[in-house]
Formats: structure tokens, sequence, C-alpha cells
């Protein structure tokens, strides 16, 4: 389940009910789906085939076409990052700066853990969301933020876009950015 660190006061907030409810009034879209539904051995595998990339979107099918359905996203892939990734490191560093979209980013991640990291209203600051297998965001577009992986340095997970152009990043400076 996902869990909130507010920056400023490092004040955590956890249980689903209480990250939705946060989540909401930061505009930002939380959902969850059944992490357990996944094959057994692809709960903990971050290198994959295309056959298996293709079993990951089948098994969340539905999931995957009633979000698409009431959300407008077009297309849909698997994105898989670990110590494995070529470049991983710089691809990090790269990820690691605050930008925004002109479409919201869609994660449902599938397995291992992520974090999203997203400018709040002026009264939260920055914040970070720490994600896990099962939970699904969407950081509304202009919205602040970056993404990157946590300590364990694994994730995999579900993109879905309604253009694939539309999620270029535009770089933004931002002088009250709160590093750590
Ligand atoms: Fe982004």
């Amino acid at each position: 389940m996902a869990e909130i660190r507010i920056r400023n006061t490092e004040q955590r907030i956890s249980g689903e009910e209480n990250v939705r409810a946060f989540l909401e009034s930061q505009e930002v879209l939380y959902e969850h789906w059944n992490a357990g539904k996944l094959a057994a051995e692809l709960q903990n595998k971050f290198v994959l085939t295309d056959e298996e990339k293709g079993q990951i979107l089948a098994t969340y099918d539905a999931e995957i076409r009633d979000l698409a359905e009431r959300r407008g996203y077009r297309t849909w892939d698997i994105v898989a990052l670990s110590d494995a990734t070529p470049n991983l490191d710089e691809l990090l560093k790269k990820f690691e700066n605050v930008h925004t979209h002109t479409e919201d980013e869609v994660r449902a991640i599938t397995a291992g853990r992520g974090i999203f990291i997203i400018k709040g209203t002026d009264d939260v600051g920055y914040f970070d969301v720490e994600l896990e297998a099962g939970d699904v965001i969407s950081v509304p577009e202009h919205k602040p933020h970056f993404f990157t992986l946590m300590e364990n340095r694994q994730i995999v997970a579900v993109r879905l876009f309604i253009e694939t152009e539309g999620w270029i990043a535009h770089p933004y400076a931002d002088a009250q950015f709160q590093s750590k």
C-alpha cells in the first residue's frame, strides 16, 4: 500500500483511505489493483521477456481497459527497471529532475517499488508517494514531479498514455524544490 511523506514536516500518511484522501486533495488519482493476481514467478522478476510482459498485460487486461475507458488512455506498455538495466544510474539521474508533462503520468506497479516526488499545494510543498505492487497512480498534467526507484532499485509497472508524444518531460526549475 502506498505511503506518503511530506518533506516539509516529515509527516507520514499511511492506510489506504488516508492516502487516497490526501492524494485526492492534491488532485492525484490513486487506485489499487490486486497484486496477488500476477503469477507468482512474475511477482519478483525484473528482467522480462516480451512474452512475460504480455503475460502481465493479459493478467491486468480488465483493470487496464477499465482505467483506459474512464480516463481516455489509448496505448499502454510495460516498463521494467533494475540493476540489470543498462546505464541505470544515468537513467535515474535523468529521471531525478522536477518536470511536467502535457498529459498525466500513469503508473500501475506490478512488482517492486518506486517513488513519485510531487509538488503539492502551497500549504503542503513537496511530498513523496512510496509505491509498491498493486498501487496505481496518476500525476495530473502540468503538475511538477519526478519518479525514481527506492533502495531495492527494482520495479515493473504498466504505463498508460493518451498520446505517447504528450509524455515528453518539460524541465521545471523551482527555487522552492526540497531535495530531501
Ligand atoms: Fe514524469
